[in-house]
């Protein structure tokens, strides 16, 4: 079958190429993928660390062409959203039951493809957060994949939004189209008394978030974008009035159990238009190198999409 392999010799770290297909273990389907999304996780750090001859991809749409053995998940013909640690870059995919959402008949693929990793991230560290309504949550790389998606979820939370980016000017707009009330330079523009925060970016930023979080607030540190350290001065971590009993706590997608209810109801909010999924870039095969420079390069802010069918 047809692939994106690991090859660091050419641009953007990726050939396409011939594999065998995917033999499905007794807990997974195989899906024939017609669209998939990229990450900057896996195409910054996935394409430099893999061995060459990996298919990477965590997120695809499809259609369920072999039913799990064990009788879990989906039948064949089902339109499914998939999530594995791997292999989406290509035709088929062997995929866990429990990582697979059952898709709307008029759900368009590409769309869906954006939601495994973006918003399955935003609508867990948000449930990490606990109750949203009516608080303060602040959502940092708000222009991202994953940040576009937690700034519209939080606002369908209840949650008053405040989306941070390196560029408000550039942003505003679209940012409070999807449900932000406040656009920020930086988490030390946030006004403080913050009950949670989604940080995708880490370093310097990390630390002057968790500095606007008031009593009882989570920081949830996603991503770590900077490539910088944390450094938090003495006293940071003292508590207070106002600011007693905050928390960091770090989150990873993959160690997630039970995601096939989650990525189920997304892929029904996207279908039905409540969740927007920002794609921002959308090609075939031979248009890969493009979209993993723009992403590299942080030139892209949103999603980008390969239609693969
Ligand atoms: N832990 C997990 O399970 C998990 C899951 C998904 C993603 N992640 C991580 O979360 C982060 C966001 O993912 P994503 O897919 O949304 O990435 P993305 O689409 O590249 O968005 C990241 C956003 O962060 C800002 N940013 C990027 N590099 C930065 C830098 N050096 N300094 C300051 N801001 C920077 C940019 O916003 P502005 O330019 O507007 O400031 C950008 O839009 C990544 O680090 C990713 O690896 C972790």
């Amino acid at each position: 079958m047809r692939a994106l392999i690991v090859d660091r010799s050419v641009p953007g770290g990726l050939r396409i190429g011939d594999v065998p297909e995917p033999v499905p273990a007794p807990n997974q389907a195989l899906v024939l993928i017609t669209a998939t999304s990229l990450n900057y996780g896996e195409v910054k750090h996935g394409i430099e660390m893999a061995e060459e001859g990996t298919v990477l991809g965590w997120d695809a749409a499809g259609v369920v062409v072999q039913a799990a053995a064990d009788g879990s998940g989906p039948a064949v013909g089902t339109p499914v959203v998939t999530l594995e640690e791997g292999g989406g870059w290509a035709e088929l995919r062997a995929v866990r039951t429990d990582w697979i959402g059952v898709v709307p008949e008029h759900a368009e693929p590409g769309a869906i493809s954006t939601i495994p990793v973006a918003a399955g991230t935003a609508l867990r560290t948000l449930h990490r957060i606990g109750p949203i309504l009516g608080r303060r949550i602040l959502v940092t790389g708000a222009t991202g994949g994953v940040g576009r998606y937690a700034v519209q979820l939080a606002r369908l939370g209840g949650a008053h939004v405040i989306a941070s980016t390196g560029d408000p000017a550039k942003h505003d707009e679209a940012l409070r189209a999807l449900g932000a009330h406040e656009v920020v330079s930086g988490p030390t523009q946030a006004g403080g008394g913050l009950d949670g925060v989604l940080d995708m970016v880490g370093g310097p930023q990390l630390v002057e978030a968790f500095d606007q979080m008031g009593a009882g607030g989570t920081l949830v540190a996603v991503g770590h974008s900077t490539g910088e350290g944390e450094n938090f001065p003495f006293g940071a971590m003292f508590s207070g009035p106002g600011r007693d009993n905050r928390s960091i706590v770090t989150f990873m997608l993959l160690f997630c159990a039970g995601l096939d209810r989650d990525l189920t109801w997304l892929a029904q909010q996207v279908a039905d238009g409540v969740l927007s999924p920002e794609i921002t870039w959308r090609g075939g095969w031979d248009d890969v190198p493009d979209a993993v420079g723009a992403l590299v390069e942080r030139r892209l802010h949103g999603k980008a999409v390969l239609d693969l069918a």
